[in-house]
């Protein structure tokens, strides 16, 4: 029993903060009543679990009296005296509980998928094999937008509207504390959104198989103050630096011979590559690969070397580079900020 109570005390706290993909806890007003429903039904799901099994202790150590066997030694069902006022008591409170339980999550269900009036900003999101593409694009003329990759910056409380959807297989969205999942599915837009009440990085994560790599298809939500997210969302605005020159300008080459085809580095000629993210502001985000690796020089130049061997099954090639192609490609992308 000692141990019992020991493991629940080191369990309890565990399980409330339990890393960053925890859906225990939530920040924003999006996934607030998924969190409030988890914890009321986990529960309501202990105490008729303990009352369970407290009726089956009783029922165990409530010996019967004499004349309560018949002649065999089988227990006599005595109908109306024992059995059947617990049956009376037991199926209204299931149905009760139950009907309780079906209205209170068509509820949360009908909260958590309402557009929250009318949104300030509106991201695309969509699903590859394994990466995320997202896109902003500001209304008015003429229309700016710009493109990004595993990452989404949002305004601290400001309701974001997404539209989300798949280039290839069906993914599923979902940022635990921000949002419930959301699948994207390829030739469908669903619509979710998020709102995130304090700044911070949120983790999110492909909720649906996808393939290979399914497990390392990542994402964050970066949440900021109005004014850094503006400052943020001016600088994407930005193309590439142009006129690079030395290491970075013969970098600047084999980008464009052995990357454009795939990635876009806005503003650099011959570089409008669709297949694969954006890397416009590579510089800016927090990890490559989404999510796998954090974007550090190291990992930058292993990823371009040879993707498939961190991440098998990627579309990314192994790149056939000499020591110094890869040093003036790494110089290159470090002007990528
Ligand atoms: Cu994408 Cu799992």
């Amino acid at each position: 029993m000692r141990r019992l109570v020991a493991i629940l005390v080191v369990l309890a706290p565990a399980l409330a903060h339990a890393g960053p993909m925890t859906f225990m806890v939530s920040h924003g007003a999006a996934a607030n009543p998924i969190t409030k429903l988890g914890w009321g039904l986990l529960g309501l799901s202990i105490f008729v679990g303990a009352f369970i099994a407290l009726a089956v202790l009783i029922g165990i150590w409530w010996k019967r009296g004499a004349g309560e066997y018949d002649a065999r030694g089988w227990p006599v069902l005595s109908h109306g005296r024992n059995g059947l006022p617990w049956l009376w008591i037991g199926v209204p409170v299931s149905i009760v509980l139950l009907l309780l339980s079906a209205i209170w999550t068509f509820y949360v269900l009908g909260v958590a998928t309402a557009a929250p009036g009318h949104p300030k900003i509106t991201v695309e999101v969509i699903g590859h094999q394994w990466w995320w593409e997202v896109r902003y694009s500001e209304f008015g003329y003429p229309r700016r937008s710009f493109e990004t990759a595993n990452e989404i910056h949002i305004p601290v409380g400001v309701p974001v509207e997404l539209h989300l959807t798949s280039a290839d297989v069906i993914h599923s969205f979902w940022v635990p504390q921000l949002a419930g999942k959301t699948d994207t599915i390829p030739g469908q837009i669903n619509h979710a959104w998020i709102e995130a009440d304090k700044p911070g990085i949120y983790r999110g994560q492909c909720a649906e198989f996808c393939g290979l790599q399914h497990a390392h298809m990542a994402l964050y939500v970066v949440a900021q103050p109005v004014r850094r997210f503006k400052a943020w969302w001016t600088h994407q605005l930005q193309p590439a630096a142009d006129q690079v020159t030395g290491l970075a300008g013969e970098g600047e080459t084999v980008f464009r011979t052995r990357c454009a085809i795939c990635h876009t580095a806005r503003g650099m000629p011959g570089s409008q590559g669709k297949l694969g993210p954006d890397l416009t502001h590579l510089m800016s985000r927090r990890t490559i690969a989404a999510g796998t690796l954090p974007n550090t020089p190291g990992n930058l130049a292993a990823w371009v070397s040879d993707a498939p061997a961190q991440k098998p099954g990627v579309d990314m090639p192994a790149e056939d580079l000499t020591g110094p192609q890869l040093q003036a490609l790494l110089a290159y992308l470090k002007t990528l900020k």
